[in-house]
């Protein structure tokens, strides 16, 4: 079993990593003082795989929520009805909700836990390998609006965060390749040997070997604790972590969520790489390491279909990680020194897509 603390100041927290789900869970939760009920949020796809492995908690009085699984359930429409259900059960400030699911229940259950009465607690139970290695560390949470993606949202910071590797083995590999592309993104802004120790453990990675899944979560937990604890509110360093989110949150945008978030990620990654490189920044041969290693987890290195890149540009713009009308680009110079740029031009976007459209 591993901890990683995520000390950020006030809503300091932390990550427990490990098997055997249940009696971590039920520790965790009788130690949060005054909980009476406990609203589990989830999707349906989980609920049928996993509900049973919840523990009973009681005495808490517990009622389930479901939506349908998928990123189509991240919406404002959802989140009115998940209120309805909490009315209904006249769920309490001193209440808890528990998110039971990947990166979509987290970003839902939280922006639920972050507005319902203004602010309940809540507790995390990430069931994607997205989720472990991101969607669960930091706070962030929201939906999407027809607009783009997570547009709507609130940082509000779980009480724990429990990690069970049997809840991974579930999962398609699409889903855990997915997961995988973070792991990539973190190691590479941040951490360059351990991108070196994903390239040696490939083979055990795939094969989910638990040991080697709970030093994977582990270290890309530390990592992205240390950059929220530094920078909660995304004043500046947590920008960071969104290399291969500006081409990547476009073309997820665009391919009206057909690939996964992280699949998407990949993408964003190489083409990012691609401009880094064409401005002399990256070294082809540290693009070509990190498109090989995304392609080893299999990952996607090209689209499924043709983008335009006007499509592309426009949806950049309406992306969150605009100021003053320019579009922020986190680029990679170096491993483990990204750096924020506000300069890039239509003209070298366009370019750098040519590096991900179908062959
Ligand atoms: N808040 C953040 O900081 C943050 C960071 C990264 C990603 N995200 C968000 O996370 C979302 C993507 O996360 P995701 O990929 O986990 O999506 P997801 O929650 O939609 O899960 C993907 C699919 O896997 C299924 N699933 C979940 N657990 C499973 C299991 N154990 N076995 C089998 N199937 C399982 C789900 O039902 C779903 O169909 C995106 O909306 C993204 O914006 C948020
Ligand atoms: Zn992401």
């Amino acid at each position: 079993m591993r901890i990683v603390e995520v000390p950020i100041i006030g809503s300091a927290y932390a990550i427990d990593i490990g098997r055997r789900l249940g009696e971590r869970l039920t520790a965790r939760i009788v130690e949060l003082p005054d909980v009476k009920q406990l609203v589990v949020i989830t999707d349906d796809h989980v609920a049928k795989l996993h509900l049973e492995r919840l523990p009973p908690f009681k005495p808490l009085r517990t009622c389930v929520l479901r939506v349908p699984p998928g990123e189509s359930s991240k919406t404002l429409a959802t989140i009115s009805g998940l209120y309805d259900k909490l009315a209904d059960a006249r769920i309490e400030r001193r209440d808890l909700i528990l998110t039971f699911g990947g990166g979509v229940i987290g970003d839902l259950g939280g922006f639920v836990a972050a507005t319902w009465l203004r602010g309940i607690r809540f507790v995390q139970v990430p069931t994607t390998l997205e989720a472990a290695v991101d969607a669960s560390v930091g706070g962030k949470t929201g939906v999407n609006h027809p607009a783009g993606k997570n547009l709507i949202g609130a940082f509000h910071q779980p009480s724990a965060v429990i990690i069970a590797t049997e809840l991974l083995e579930t999962l398609p590999q699409r889903d855990f390749a997915a997961g995988l592309a973070e792991s990539v993104k973190h190691a590479a802004i941040r951490d360059p040997a351990f991108l070196d120790w994903h390239e040696q453990n490939v083979a055990a990675i795939e094969r989910r070997d638990p040991n080697t899944i709970i030093e994977l979560i582990a270290r890309n937990c530390a990592i992205k604790a240390d950059v929220v604890a530094r920078d909660e509110h995304e004043q500046g360093l947590r920008a960071i972590l969104n290399y291969g989110h500006t081409i990547g949150h476009a073309v997820e945008h665009l391919l009206d969520y057909e690939l996964r978030h992280g699949e998407c990620v990949a993408l964003g990654i190489i083409a990012e790489n691609e401009l880094a490189r064409a401005r002399g920044l990256l070294d082809r041969s540290v693009a070509d390491r990190i498109r090989s290693l995304l392609a080893r987890f299999g990952l996607p290195t090209r689209l499924p279909r043709p983008l335009p890149a006007e499509q592309v540009i426009e949806v950049t713009r309406l992306d969150k990680k605009v100021t003053a009308g320019a579009v922020n680009f986190v680029l990679l110079p170096e491993l483990g020194r990204p750096e924020r740029v506000a300069d890039v031009s239509d003209a070298e976007i366009a370019a750098a897509l040519e590096a991900i459209q179908p062959k």
